[in-house]
């Protein structure tokens, strides 16, 4: 595969502690097992991307993270997934969820204005002044580099931006509650490439002082963004580096083969 490493973006992942501990997890639909002894640990502050076939459970150990597999019934799990050391199934879901947000495939902007899409997690989380409710909408359509493009337009509706704007949007929804960790599922696959670029921006921008987790079909884009890359395969946990490493030098046949295209 000719994916081109960018050197310069890759930060070391030895001084890096864990956000997210993974240990001897499985997790089944049913009677299907889709996670299959997977243990991992993601680092704080940095990016990782999940790469692999479409069904080898990358979306499925995702949501696991902000315990989203809740919402399914048939979900049944053994083993441990720490967050800053605590049990996240032991946590309070809600909670759990206001320090590890999510981002979808699909841009899904509330039906309401721009500031109450930014406004919708914290003023569940209690009452706002108006210049707090100012202040948080300005600082995360900035961080999300969205607020240039809308700050005369905050009363409008969320669904009548662009694609691109939307999923940026939908960024800065997620980073109102000041979460620790931000989970993207396949953030960029709706995007046009000029939005999909400015997506990837702005994960490697999030991910210095944001534990960053996204799973992508484009290894290119692991390749430019992550700083880790883990590679699944039928429900297992295949290979595991830093990323210049996992690139340069797979050492699994598989990783091997997933690369050069040989399967997808
Ligand atoms: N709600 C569900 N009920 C039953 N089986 C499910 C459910 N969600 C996912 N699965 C199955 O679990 C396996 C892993 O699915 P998952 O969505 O995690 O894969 P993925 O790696 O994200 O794939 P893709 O790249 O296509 O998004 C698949 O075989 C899928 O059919
Ligand atoms: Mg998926």
């Amino acid at each position: 595969m000719d994916t081109e490493l960018n050197e310069s973006v890759y930060r070391s992942l030895d001084g890096a502690d864990t956000a997210i501990s993974i240990r001897d997890f499985d997790l089944w639909y049913g009677d299907f097992q889709a996670l299959k002894n997977i243990s991992l640990e993601i680092p704080r502050n940095r990016a990782t991307a999940f790469i692999g076939p479409s069904g080898c459970g990358k979306s499925t150990l995702l949501r696991t993270f902000n315990r989203m597999c809740d919402f399914v019934e048939s979900v049944r799990t053994e083993g441990t997934i720490e967050f800053d050391g605590q049990d996240i199934f032991k946590m309070d879901a809600n909670a759990l969820r206001v320090y590890v947000g999510m981002v979808f495939q699909h841009p899904n902007p509330f039906p309401m204005s721009i500031r109450e899409n930014i406004l919708y997690g914290p003023r569940r989380m209690g009452r706002l002044t108006k210049d707090e409710a100012d202040e948080i909408v300005e600082r995360c359509l900035t961080r999300a580099a969205l607020w240039d493009e809308v700050k005369d337009d905050l009363d409008k509706s969320g669904l009548g931006l662009s694609g691109g704007q939307q999923q940026r949007l939908c960024i800065a929804r997620a980073l109102a509650t000041d979460p620790e960790v931000l989970l993207m599922d396949e953030p960029t696959s709706a995007l046009d490439p000029i939005s999909t670029s400015m997506v990837e921006e702005l994960m490697s921008e999030l991910s210095q002082d944001h534990t960053v987790v996204v799973v992508t079909h484009n290894m290119q884009q692991a390749a430019r963004v992550a700083d880790k890359t883990v590679f699944f395969y039928l429900g297992e946990l295949i290979e595991e580096a830093p990323t210049r490493e996992f690139f340069a030098n797979p050492r699994e046949q598989r990783t091997q083969e997933y690369l050069s295209g040989r399967f997808s």
